[in-house]
């Protein structure tokens, strides 16, 4: 399962790329404004600082909502830097660019995604990743991680190979249970991930052998 930060954070994508377990960052104009990044220019720099800073894929979000507009887009940030996908929204013109875009091998990531038969509709465009938002669905009472199981269960019964990105995770049992399901990706905020290290057995174990080996010294 691929690990990756859900941030436009610079500091918390180091953090979790120093650890060595970070395959790749997700964006959205949201987690960029709220990182005070505004206006093309800046946004464009912000995407290649991140790229600097993984080794892995790194979604980059189209503003544009008709064909036209998301290709040009998706082209200008797909010359940024080679580890860019270009993500783009579950709408009719979004899959109509998903297909241009890997018809020419440029790594797309479908985002937006509420249902089977969209990430359905993402699969047959060819796209990259598919992103269910899990975290919004349990949000308004309906179960997040039974769409990671519908979707998980349709792309294998036709092998597509577009990967399951489990998106808008919001804490540790989100990743738990996406892993179980067999989702290919997850991506959260950083709490998701480091969170993971977390059981109080592992601190009591490693507070005694660390007074034991003193009581011998
Ligand atoms: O990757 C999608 C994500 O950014 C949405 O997360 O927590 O705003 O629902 P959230």
């Amino acid at each position: 399962m691929k690990f990756f930060i859900d941030t436009a954070n610079l500091d918390q994508i180091k953090e979790a790329q120093d650890m060595g377990i970070l395959d790749g960052v997700t964006t959205n104009p949201s987690l960029m404004a709220k990182e005070g990044i505004t206006g093309t220019d800046n946004i464009m720099k912000h995407y290649v600082d991140i790229c600097n800073i993984v080794d892995g894929d790194v979604s980059a979000e189209v503003i544009s909502t008709d064909f036209d507009g998301m290709v040009r887009e998706g082209e200008a940030l797909a010359e940024l830097h080679d580890q860019i996908v270009i993500k783009l929204p579950m709408i009719k013109d979004g899959v109509k660019a998903c297909k241009y875009f890997s018809d020419r091998d440029i790594k797309t990531n479908v985002t937006l995604v509420f249902s089977p038969g969209q990430a359905l509709l993402a699969a047959k465009a060819g796209a990259t990743y598919v992103s269910p938002f899990i975290g919004r669905l349990d949000d308004v009472s309906t179960d997040g991680l039974n769409l990671i199981a519908e979707i998980r269960h349709i792309y294998d019964n036709y092998a597509f190979e577009t990967q399951i990105l489990a998106a808008s995770v919001r804490h540790t049992m989100h990743v738990i249970d996406c892993a179980k399901l067999g989702a290919d990706v997850m991506t959260g905020p950083l709490k998701s991930i480091v969170g993971l290290l977390n059981h109080p057995l592992t601190d009591i174990g490693l507070e005694k052998f660390l007074a034991d080996y003193k009581k011998g010294n």
